[in-house]
């Protein structure tokens, strides 16, 4: 385990504990309409305040361009917030200056206060040294509880982490557990599933996975340009002819590597991407003309259920198929109840990440069954690229 402290470690009674969370959530007319993050964060809370600490939320909220923009304002959160957590939440309309340190002040232990959108201050998003200071008079320790955002140096994340006594929040224990038991002290064999659309935007991702992994499986429209590269006529189907060289750079990297590259023997194909069109599976060297492919087949999922059963570790990210697009998400839905019984079986450790790999998880109905499904996007990407992300190491001590 990483050298960070977490809430285990810390005396918070009385105390005001400012808590870095990431309440950046998909909100419509003014309502949540997933509230994963918000669910997910609510242990943290729950227990600084039941411990009596004076609790001080802040998160950053969509991308506001140029500063206060209401239609990017947090006050729609503290509702979901105060049902996770089964206590009131106070807000406050900005998240630095006078009246929000006033605000501070009135906090008696085990209240909840909510700041307004930390990106309404431009020293946010520049890890501004200044601006940190503001936000580090507001506590006598910081949590970071927010690993979904450590892939950002800013002010919240990283400079304010530097400023006062500082811990890791549940939800970010829980994260950086799971990952470090899937990539740096593995159980082995270990595989990995990369899908998507692009080879172009995964292509760091499976540079240092081809080094680090033993089966590397390769799902979704990124299949198509490594079908292709291998010389396969994919027919119409959606691919990266700019990437034809890296593919087979990619085929060479893994070969010396003793990494088992796997790409799809069949495909659902058909002549447009969209519901409940005319469909047939067919092999992947025998992609019609006019057709394209858009997701794996059924021998493709034998193939990948059979590697997985030989494997104690499996890292995902990306639906293998277009799977937003019915019946296009059946490939995507086996796959994930394959590695959902292997997981409850004791046989595999899974960790699987990223918005559109959550989303299919959870349209699977597995997203609880894994041991591990993280509701980070970037930063879980970057973690699997193997970079380190400010936000984790602003907490590592020693
Ligand atoms: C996310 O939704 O991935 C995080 O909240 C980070 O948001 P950002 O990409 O706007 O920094």
């Amino acid at each position: 385990m990483a050298v960070f402290h977490t809430l285990d470690d810390i005396e918070v009674r009385g105390k005001r504990v400012l808590v870095r969370a990431d309440l950046n959530v998909p909100v419509h007319d003014g309502r949540v309409v997933d509230a994963t993050r918000v669910t997910r964060l609510a242990p943290t809370i729950r227990e600084l305040a039941d411990r009596g600490a004076r609790v001080v939320v802040m998160s950053h909220f969509g991308r506001p361009k140029d500063g206060v923009d209401p239609a990017l304002s947090l006050k729609p959160l503290v509702e979901p917030l105060g049902q996770a957590i089964g206590r009131n939440v106070a807000f406050v309309s900005d998240c630095i200056g006078a009246a929000v340190r006033q605000a501070v002040e009135k906090l008696a232990p085990g209240d909840v206060l909510l700041l307004e959108n930390l990106r309404f201050h431009a020293g946010e998003e520049k890890n501004d040294p200044a601006f940190a200071k503001e936000l580090a008079a507001l506590g006598d320790i910081y949590v970071n509880d927010a690993f979904s955002t450590a892939h950002r140096a800013h002010a919240s994340t990283e400079a304010i982490a530097h400023l006062l006594p500082s811990a890791a929040g549940r939800l970010m224990e829980a994260e950086l557990r799971a990952l470090q038991a899937a990539l740096e002290t593995p159980e082995r064999p270990v595989a990995a599933i990369v899908a998507g659309s692009k080879v172009s935007t995964k292509l760091q991702l499976l540079d240092f996975l081809v080094t680090k992994v033993q089966v590397l499986i390769i799902g979704g429209a990124m299949a198509n340009t490594m079908l292709l590269a291998k010389g396969l006529d994919v027919g119409r189907s959606l691919v990266e002819r700019d990437m034809l060289d890296t593919g087979r750079a990619l085929f060479a990297k893994a070969k010396t590597a003793s990494c088992e590259l796997i790409l799809p023997v069949d495909a659902v194909v058909a002549t447009e991407l969209k519901a409940g069109t005319t469909t047939s599976v067919v092999s992947v060297d025998h992609v019609p003309a006019d057709k394209m492919m858009l997701d794996i087949g059924p021998a493709s999922v034998q193939v990948i259920a059979a590697k997985l059963a030989q494997c104690k570790t499996l890292v995902w990210n990306g639906p293998v198929g277009a799977f937003e697009v019915k019946p296009f998400d059946a490939g995507t839905n086996a796959i994930a109840r394959n590695v959902a019984e292997l997981t409850g079986a004791g046989e595999l450790m899974s960790v699987a990440g990223g918005g559109d790999t959550l989303a299919a998880l959870t349209q699977a109905g597995v997203v609880d069954r894994l041991s591990y499904a993280s509701a980070a996007g970037g930063a879980f990407l970057e973690w699997l690229e193997g970079r380190e992300l400010p936000g984790v190491k602003a907490l590592k001590y020693g």
